[in-house]
């Protein structure tokens, strides 16, 4: 399922949907993971109400192969209950449970990077969501929330056969403000024959190289991915004519979304917020931001690139 020394897209809030995803597995990420789906809204929209929010997040099809979705709660039965919907639901490849969230309206209800307070209450949740799929399970994880836990949580990886774990390299009561500590890499890939995805500040083909060197088998990128799918073929900078190419195949991809669902959407947010970040560094990409946030209608976005 991972090549090793390969690049891995790191899920991110309102960003890894399907567009994105499709277009990073083009340009050559190895893995893509949905940003994270509440288990609780997850099971309502199977069980009671069509919700369009979720449809958005779980949206897949055939032209993804390397897929997963994340998960994040705290209630084992929920955890079997959803392992089991997602394998006959859904065209999901693997289920990667969240352990890395630090915003506080997650971690006030002890989910996500708070999760790793407890790494007993962790276990059962591998376990239960074990006993609902047989599809393969993995884990994104801190180092801990203040104190590292990572020998206790990769023993349970390991228990359960996970494929491989995603570290993000910072303790959950860090900020991005705090470099993140990659030293933790070395430390964990020599005790374990687990395959190490190393995650946290990657700005550059330096920075992977780096936690190659330290023992990492891959690299998950999150934050320098954003409008630059091209990074995962190698290449820092794209032309602004490739620019214009990327937004076309995101229109497409965002139409093609919808195309299942009864709600009529182009979903206008996510085109923009990808537009937006295709600006970075163009000269006079202020004025073009401006006139991007100003839109209400794709064809306008399209004009404005053109
Ligand atoms: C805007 C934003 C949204 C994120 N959303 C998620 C998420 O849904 N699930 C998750 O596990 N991590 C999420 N993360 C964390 C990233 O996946 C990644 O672990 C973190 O940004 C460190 O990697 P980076 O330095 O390459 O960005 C998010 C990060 C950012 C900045």
């Amino acid at each position: 399922m991972i090549k090793k020394g390969s690049l891995i897209l790191s899920p991110l809030f309102k960003y890894t949907r399907y567009p994105f995803r499709v277009i990073a597995t083009e340009y050559g990420a190895n893995i893509t993971i949905t940003e994270m789906v509440s288990i609780k809204s997850f099971l309502a929209h199977f069980s009671k109400k069509f919700n369009l929010n979720t449809y958005r997040l779980i949206y897949t099809d055939s032209k993804e192969k390397n897929v997963g979705i994340q998960i994040f709660g705290d209630e084992p039965k929920e955890f079997e209950q959803v392992g089991s919907e997602i394998e006959d639901k859904t065209k999901f490849k693997f289920i990667n449970i969240n352990l890395g969230c630090s915003k506080k309206k997650i971690s006030q209800q002890n989910m996500g990077a708070a999760l790793l307070r407890h790494p007993e209450l962790v276990e059962k949740l591998v376990n239960s969501l074990s006993k609902g799929t047989n599809l393969p399970i993995t884990l994104k994880v801190r180092i801990g929330w203040n104190r590292n836990v990572l020998p206790e949580i990769v023993k349970i990886a390991e228990e359960y056969s996970n494929p491989w774990i995603i570290i993000h390299t910072r303790y959950g009561t860090e900020t991005f403000a705090t470099p993140a500590h990659l030293e933790v890499i070395n430390e964990i890939s020599n005790n374990t024959d687990l395959p190490i995805i190393a995650n946290g500040d990657v700005f550059s083909f330096e920075d992977i190289e780096e936690y190659m060197k330290r023992g990492a088998y891959a690299v998950a990128i999150g934050r320098w991915a954003k409008g630059r799918p091209y990074i995962f073929m190698g290449k820092e900078n794209a032309s602004w004519e490739e620019k214009v190419e990327l937004l076309d195949k995101f229109i497409e991809y965002t139409i093609r979304m919808y195309k299942d669902c009864n709600e009529i959407t182009t979903d206008l947010e996510l085109i923009k917020r990808f537009a937006l970040d295709l600006t970075k560094n163009k000269s006079g990409g202020r004025e073009i931001r401006r006139e991007l946030i100003a839109c209400k209608s794709v064809n306008n976005i399209k004009k404005i690139f053109k």
